[in-house]
């Protein structure tokens, strides 16, 4: 179940009510998927083949298209990223800075562990969002963020699109901002 960590007052919100409550306040949705529907094979499998690929996306298929209608997707992939990754380190660089999109950034994580940094409202400020299988996350249009990996460096992540042109990064330079 996801977590809240609220940086400016090192507050941690824990429990799916809070959590829930506390991203609604921040306009983030919030939902959450049974990972357990996933095989135990493919649970801790960070390395897919387009088969298996194929396979998580036809395991969650009714969550899928159950979001997509209610919200408007369109198009939806699923993403893997680990050690396995070439050039992982690289990528996270890329990853880790402030940006928006024209979009909102859905992601429903399957397994593995990930992160987003939200800027929130005024008196809460920048908060991280510890996502774990089964968490589903929807971050609004133009709202400043970013997604990282968690120390285990692995995830696998159903992204879903209005339309993929809306995803594209728009630089968000924050002075308000501390790594
Ligand atoms: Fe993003």
């Amino acid at each position: 179940m996801a977590e809240i960590h609220i940086r400016n007052t090192n507050e941690r919100i824990q429990g799916e009510e809070n959590v829930r409550a506390f991203l609604d306040s921040q306009e983030v949705l919030y939902e959450h998927w049974n990972p357990g529907k996933l095989p135990a094979e493919l649970q801790e499998k960070f390395v897919l083949s387009d088969e298996e690929k194929a396979q998580v996306l036809a395991t969650f298929d009714e969550d899928i298209r159950d979001l997509a209608d209610r919200r408007g997707y369109k198009v939806w992939d699923l993403i893997t990223l680990s050690d396995a990754t070439p050039n992982l380190d690289e990528l996270l660089k890329k990853f880790e800075s402030v940006h928006t999109h024209t979009e909102d950034e859905v992601r429903a994580i399957t397994a593995g562990k990930g992160i987003f940094i939200i800027k929130g409202t005024d008196d809460v400020g920048y908060f991280d969002v510890e996502l774990e299988a089964g968490d589903v996350i929807s971050v609004p249009e133009h709202k400043p963020h970013f997604f990282t990996l968690m120390d285990n460096r692995q995830i696998v992540a159903v992204r879903l699109f209005i339309e993929t042109e809306g995803w594209i990064a728009h630089p968000f330079a924050d002075a308000a901002f501390a790594k």
